[in-house]
């Protein structure tokens, strides 16, 4: 095979556009929803010093990685993880194989993510038309939530059905976009709804700054007490190891790294464009949303409203409960919460559908790529075989699907594929070859510094993460104890549609290897 007979494939219209689209993949309900909570149970200003060391240790050499081995499988027309590992190993015959799980990672993903997706923007119209506006205390709007999820039978809702049809609603733009193209779809995409993300975060903000005291009674609920409350470190609680496994998940998450998107994003890169300072500002446009805005909306809002010991209970009880129970009582306190509340959920769905979209691409790419599929026929099978396995997710959400669906694909994944990734670059590509990859038309010199980092303490710290993982939660998350009897049978099934799809995957890998679409990387040339 000849250089010329690598299939066209598409280009990123502008520099500015690949940023986006990386940054909107990273923005997503990680930053507002699951930010929040992981710094406030796990000691709020003391998190961010595992946090800040995970960014710097993982994520951005993770995401260097990412962004050039992505542009250097796009050059040998491969942009999914399995064509990519292969063409970095020179052909290894082994190296496809392992490129399934960032095709699977962010399929697992997406099979909940769309759901969740089409509760933010039914909540936003919710918001508008006043449909919680009457719900009074955290119990009600609890039920308002499971009612709508179709979780429990209630005075609010009877059954899923308008979670459903929000759902399928996301699922057809999702596909659109995808349909349209990297360019047409997912970088237009991006363009709007970003600087959409920046008014709506900075109104949020600015909203929540001037509340005031919102209960005379209770003169120290200032939203300065709020950040205190959030942010005061305490540092006893770095002794714990489950802090510092959760500052490193949380990076996985909300960066996008080891997911596959971002390798996938930059195979679409032309070969002299920057990936040095490009990944960098994309990860830095995260940490802004993350930090500065996800870290000062919501639980000082928390804070003033409900007190020190009711913002202790929002953070405990998790993302969703602070997302679609906690905001919605708070926006029904003040004055204008409908349109906050609107701007809210708008700011949630935006980051999601920027999110999603990514997550839908590697698998795309791979189909498009190695079994030649044309758009349509891909966009056709990949739809059908999510829409089906949402529906499961959707049916038996309140046995337990989501959170297993959660646990492997958005959990585990990404730590076993980012090693796998750390090791291929660093080790098998080599860093010789690596470091002259990623200063190919940098506009950043990378510190020489991070060849050390991205060779040995990389790969150690994920290793440390899986085996502290196992040794701490291992067996006992494998033989499902302490799951309730009535949700093992779905836990089982959850599993048992993972393996099938890893299979699946494994049999295309080895069709389009049958197909000749895996050549030695030397013939290219
Ligand atoms: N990075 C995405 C998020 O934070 C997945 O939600």
């Amino acid at each position: 095979m000849s250089k010329s007979e690598i299939p066209q494939r598409e280009n990123w219209g502008s520099k500015l556009g690949v940023i986006l689209a990386v940054s909107g993949s990273a923005v997503g309900l990680g930053n507002f929803l699951r930010f929040p909570v992981q710094a406030a149970s796990h000691g709020g200003g003391a998190f961010m010093i595992p946090y800040f060391l995970a960014f710097l240790l993982l994520g951005i050499p993770i995401a260097w990685v990412e962004w050039t081995i992505g542009r250097y499988g796009g050059r040998h027309g491969h942009g999914s993880a399995p064509g990519v590992y292969h063409v970095i190993c020179g052909g290894k015959r082994w190296a496809k194989y392992l490129g399934v799980l960032a095709l699977l990672g962010p399929l697992g993903l997406l099979f909940y993510y769309l759901y969740v997706e089409g509760w933010t923007l039914a909540y936003a119209f919710f918001s508008l038309s006043g449909e919680y506006s009457k719900v009074a205390d955290p119990q009600h709007m609890k039920a308002f939530l499971s009612g709508f999820q179709g979780v429990e039978t209630n005075q609010f809702f009877n059954g899923p059905w308008v979670a459903y049809l929000a759902f399928a609603l996301v699922f057809v733009v999702n596909f659109y976009f995808i349909y349209r193209g990297v360019t047409k779809g997912i970088e237009k995409l991006n363009k709007v709804a970003l600087p959409i993300m920046v008014i709506c975060g900075a109104v949020l903000l600015v909203r929540v700054m001037t509340l005031g005291i919102p209960h005379p009674d209770h003169p120290d609920q200032t939203y300065f007490n709020g950040l205190g409350f959030m942010w005061n470190p305490d540092f006893s609680t770095l002794t714990d190891a489950s802090v510092w496994l959760a500052a490193a998940g949380q990076i996985f998450f909300t960066l996008s790294v080891g997911m596959g998107s971002i390798m996938v994003y930059a195979s679409y890169l032309k070969a002299q464009d920057d990936v040095a300072l490009s990944s960098l500002t994309a990860n830095s446009t995260n940490e802004f949303f993350e930090v500065i805005l996800g870290g000062s909306i919501v639980i000082p809002a928390s804070f003033m409203f409900f007190g020190a010991v009711g913002a202790q209970e929002v953070a405990q009880g998790g993302s969703f409960n602070l997302g679609f129970v906690t905001m919605p009582l708070i926006f029904n306190q003040m004055s204008g919460g409908a349109l906050i509340g609107f701007v809210w959920f708008t700011l949630l769905f935006l980051a999601g559908i920027t999110s999603s979209v990514s997550l839908i691409q590697p698998a795309i790419t791979f189909l498009e790529d190695e079994l030649r599929w044309t758009r349509q026929q891909s966009v056709l099978i990949l739809g059908s075989v999510c829409f089906i396995v949402t529906n499961f997710i959707i049916f038996t959400l309140a046995r337990g699907s989501m959170d297993e669906m959660d646990f492997w694909a958005g959990t585990m994944a990404p730590v076993v594929n980012a090693l796998i990734e750390v090791i291929l670059f660093a080790w098998v590509f080599g860093m010789t070859k690596g470091f002259r990859e990623m200063d190919l038309g940098a506009d950043l010199k990378i510190p020489r510094f991070f060849g050390f980092v991205i060779r040995y303490v990389t790969p150690t710290a994920l290793l440390a993460i899986l085996v502290a993982w196992f040794v701490q939660q291992g067996v006992a998350v494998l033989s499902l104890k302490g799951v309730s009897p009535e949700n093992v049978f779905t836990i089982w099934a959850t599993r048992l549609i993972l393996v099938s799809l890893l299979a699946v995957l494994i049999l295309l890998v080895i069709v389009a290897r049958r197909r000749g679409r895996f050549v030695k990387p030397e013939e290219l040339r």
